[in-house]
């Protein structure tokens, strides 16, 4: 959808639960990361892509010191005072919104607010409906309370509300995207230094999203436990090599196979994913600013093993879907995206196979696993803007 039309839908929406008009209108896209699975939160690098779904944020100040919150896409509201958002910890999506405010709240005194969150984000489809509702409710703070607080900034504290606040230890790349994106291009983002480069993608192939709508319960702590064991793969490189290691990101490839026979399985094909991932993050980035987007595609099949193999957060459900993608001719590159066990798969596809693809996946993942895909096509986005109820 364009940015016109959320900014109307998200006046409309706030005039359904409060009176009058917002002050200001903010969006944030969702995301999916064409290679570099479990690389951020170990400092490395990913190349992910905003999209075309939308967090919508519309609201207003208030005289007072509350925060009124509704989510029309869950038909709920929540309310607290600014002087007890510590206490808003009820495991959903309040608690991102009460972390943006809490994050932000650093900068200046805040003054009470009320807005609507609306959108067409898939929740739970690991395309970062967390990260895009965090970025949109930080920008809208930031505009009504005119918060001297770039970009950069913003997707920190967002990080800083998830990681501190909700208490999930991912990586940066979620809000980075949501902040950053650009329309037309992917982002080779280098989670060390926090720096990145646009990389135009060509106009011969698509994304195309495939929701498994399957989502295991191992995922929030194999997650945490991956995270770890990276850790313990950090400290056994440190002692190991005459460099100091303070991430995986401080292991070349040769470093690894010299030492790998010494480190714990599994930590060692943890850390052989990561380190050979990043190295394919960096091949894919150069091979889409030279325009070849099949040596994209086959890395990111690449990847997919690697995460399926030796890091071990895929599932039966989204190798089916990576295999549809490998055996279907003009599907040039699929991967699962996000953090595994259920969520998406994100694919590069050529735009005449579109079709013929989605078919073969509503009928092949359908009868081998009961439920119905989604799948979607995206296009590019920019990342997060605010608009003025005037404008
Ligand atoms: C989740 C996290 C991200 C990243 C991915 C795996 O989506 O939110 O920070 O770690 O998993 O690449």
């Amino acid at each position: 959808m364009e940015k016109e039309q959320w900014v109307t839908d998200g006046k409309a929406a706030f005039r359904s639960v409060f009176d009058g008009e917002p002050d200001c209108i903010s969006v944030a896209p969702g995301r999916v990361n064409l290679i570099g699975g479990h690389t951020d939160y170990n400092d490395g690098y990913v190349l992910p892509v905003a999209i075309d779904r939308h967090t919508v944020v519309a609201g207003r100040r208030r005289p007072d010191r509350t925060v009124v919150a509704h989510s029309q896409t869950l038909a709920k509201t929540i309310r607290f005072d600014l002087s007890s958002v510590e206490q808003q910890r009820d495991a959903s999506w309040g608690e991102y919104v009460a972390g943006v405010i809490d994050a932000l709240n650093t900068e200046s005194s805040l003054g009470g607010m009320e807005f609507v969150i609306t959108g067409d984000i898939p929740l739970g489809a690991g395309v970062s409906s967390s990260a895009a509702l965090e970025l949109s409710v930080g920008a809208l703070v930031r505009d009504l309370f005119d918060l001297q607080v770039d970009d950069r900034t913003l997707a920190d504290r967002c990080w800083k509300a998830e990681t501190e606040f909700v208490g999930v230890e991912c990586g940066i790349m979620d809000q980075y995207a949501a902040a950053f994106g650009k329309a037309d291009h992917a982002l080779f983002l280098d989670c060390q230094d926090q720096t990145h480069d646009a990389v135009r993608l060509s106009d011969d192939v698509r994304i195309v999203v495939i929701d498994t709508n399957v989502k295991h319960e191992l995922a929030a702590s194999a997650y945490n436990d991956r995270v770890s064991e990276c850790q313990e793969g950090v400290a056994e490189f440190d002692a190991l090599l005459s460099h100091t290691v303070t991430s995986l990101r401080d292991v070349s490839v040769e470093e690894f196979e010299r030492h790998a026979e010494s480190i714990r399985q599994p930590v060692r094909d943890r850390c052989e994913h990561v380190i050979s991932e990043n190295d394919r993050v960096r091949m894919a980035a150069e091979a889409l600013e030279s325009g070849d987007s099949e040596r994209c595609g086959t890395l990111m099949f690449a990847s997919h093993e690697s995460l399926k193999e030796l890091y071990e957060v895929s599932c039966p459900e989204l190798d089916l879907v990576v295999r549809c993608a490998h055996e279907t001719e003009g599907v040039i590159g699929a991967r699962m995206t996000g953090g595994g066990f259920g969520g998406s798969v994100v694919a590069l596809v050529r735009p005449d196979t579109i079709s013929s693809f989605a078919e073969t996946l509503h009928k092949v993942y359908p009868a081998e696993t009961g439920i119905e895909p989604d799948v979607y096509t995206c296009r590019t986005s920019d990342g997060v803007s605010v608009s003025t109820s005037q404008q």
